[in-house]
C-alpha cells in the first residue's frame, strides 16, 4: 500500500481521532502513518518528524511485523531520545486500505503503575518468606536447643584438659550461632500483638544510640539529631521498634566503615496521623539494582560471617507488622536514606 494513498483515504478518520488524548499512531502491519501530539510527546518526537519515514518497530519493543498482537499487551516504549519506559500498547484494525488493514495504536506510560506493582509484589513475597522462614526457624530452634545442651552435659561431665574439649566448644559455639539467626527469623516472621504499648520513638533512638554509641564504629562518626519537639506517641512494640532503629544505625555505621556523617531526623504528620524516622548517611549509597533486595532475608554485601543478611527483612517485618511503611532513597549527605514511617494507631497493623 502507498502511504500516501492510505493517508488520503484515511484523513477524514485521522483527523476525529487526532483528538484522542492518548498517544496514538495510525500505521499499516509496520509503517506508521500518522502520530498525534500525545504520541510525539510521549516519544520525544520532533514538530518536523515525518510518520511516513518511521516503523512502529522504532517506537515499541518487541513489534512482531509477522504476528502483529491485536488487543492489549505489555511492551517496552523507546523514546527518541534513548531512554524507554514499560508500556501498555492496545492495537486494533481501523479500516482497509487497497485490501490492507491499517491499524491505530495506543500507547499508555505505565512506569509509575509497574513500580508500584514490582514494589506490592515484593511486599507480598516478603511477607510469604516472613512465615515461611518463621516456621523453619521453629522447627530449627527446638533441635538446636538440644544439641546445645547435650554438648554442655558432655563437656560438663569431661575431665579436665580433655582432648575432646576444643571440638565440643566448636560444637558449642557453632550451634550457639544458628540459635541466633534462628531467633532473627522468628522475629522475622513473627506476627503477635503482645506488648504493644504508647512508645516515645524519640526516646527510643537515644537509648538505642546511648547503647552503641562508644562502640569503636561510632568514634569518628558525627552524628545529628534533628528531632521534632513533643512528637506524638505511637502505640508499638517497644522492643521491635528498638531493633528498627538499632539495625538502621548500624547499617550506617557499618557502611560508612566508621567515619563519616550520620544523621536522624524524626517527624510527625497529621494526615494520615504518623511519625516519620529518617536515618540517613554519607556511605557508599544503595545502587538502584539492589534497593529491592536489601530486604531480602540473607541478603549480605558484607563479608563472610560478618553479616547475616538478616538486619532490614527484621526491620521490614516490623515496620509491616506496625501498619507502616519502610523505603530507601539516596541522601543528601551522598549516601543511603532509610524512612520509616508508623502510624499512630497501628491497630490494622498488629495482625501480621
Ligand atoms: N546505610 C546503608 N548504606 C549502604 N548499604 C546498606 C545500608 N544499609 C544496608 N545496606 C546494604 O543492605 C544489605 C543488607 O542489610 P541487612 O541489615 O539486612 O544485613 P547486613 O547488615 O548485611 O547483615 P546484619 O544486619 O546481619 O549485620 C547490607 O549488606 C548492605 O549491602
Ligand atoms: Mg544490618
Amino acid at each position: 500500500m502507498s502511504t500516501t494513498a492510505g493517508l488520503k483515504i484515511i484523513k477524514p478518520l485521522f483527523e476525529s481521532w487526532n483528538e484522542i488524548q492518548q498517544p496514538s499512531a495510525i500505521h499499516s502491519t509496520d509503517q506508521c502513518m500518522a502520530f498525534n501530539e500525545p504520541f510525539r510527546e510521549l516519544f520525544g518526537l520532533l514538530r518536523q518528524e515525518r510518520a511516513s519515514e518511521r516503523f512502529m518497530a522504532e517506537f515499541i519493543s518487541p513489534w512482531s511485523s509477522y504476528r502483529l498482537r491485536v488487543g492489549v499487551r505489555r511492551a517496552l516504549g523507546r523514546r527518541f531520545d534513548g531512554t524507554s519506559f514499560d508500556a501498555e500498547v492496545i492495537t486494533c484494525p481501523l479500516c482497509t486500505v487497497e485490501q490492507e488493514l491499517v491499524y491505530q495504536t495506543i500507547v499508555k506510560d505505565i512506569s509509575r503503575i509497574k513500580s508500584w506493582e514490582d514494589t506490592m509484589l515484593q511486599s507480598e513475597r516478603l511477607t510469604a518468606m516472613g512465615k515461611l522462614s518463621g516456621e523453619i526457624a521453629h522447627e530449627i530452634n527446638n533441635p538446636l536447643g538440644g544439641i546445645l545442651l547435650y554438648a554442655n552435659l558432655i563437656k560438663e561431665d569431661l575431665p579436665g584438659g580433655h582432648e575432646a574439649e576444643k571440638n565440643l566448644e566448636k560444637i558449642i559455639k557453632l550451634a550457639s550461632k544458628c540459635r541466633i539467626i534462628a531467633k532473627g527469623l522468628l522475629n522475622f516472621g513473627r506476627s503477635s500483638s503482645r506488648g504493644y504499648a504508647p512508645v516515645d520513638l524519640n526516646h527510643v533512638i537515644r537509648e538505642m544510640f546511648s547503647l552503641i554509641g562508644d562502640h569503636n564504629l561510632f568514634s569518628m562518626v558525627n552524628t545529628r539529631f534533628d528531632f521534632e519537639e513533643n512528637l506524638p506517641h505511637l502505640v508499638g512494640d517497644r522492643g521491635q521498634l528498638e531493633q528498627v532503629v538499632l539495625n538502621l544505625m548500624m547499617n550506617a555505621a557499618e557502611a560508612m566503615e566508621g567515619s563519616g556523617e550520620l544523621m536522624i531526623t524524626t517527624r510527625s504528620s497529621k494526615k494520615p496521623a504518623s511519625v516519620r524516622l529518617v536515618v540517613e548517611d554519607s556511605g557508599p549509597g544503595i545502587p538502584e539494582e539492589s534497593r529491592l533486595k536489601i530486604f531480602e532475608p540473607f541478603y549480605t554485601t558484607k563479608r563472610s560471617g560478618q553479616g547475616t543478611g538478616l538486619g532490614l527483612s527484621i526491620t521490614h517485618g516490623i515496620v509491616q507488622r506496625h501498619g507502616g511503611r519502610i523505603s530507601v532513597d539516596i541522601s543528601d549527605l551522598g549516601g543511603a536514606m532509610f524512612t520509616v514511617s508508623l502510624p499512630l494507631d497501628t491497630g490494622a497493623g498488629i495482625e501480621g
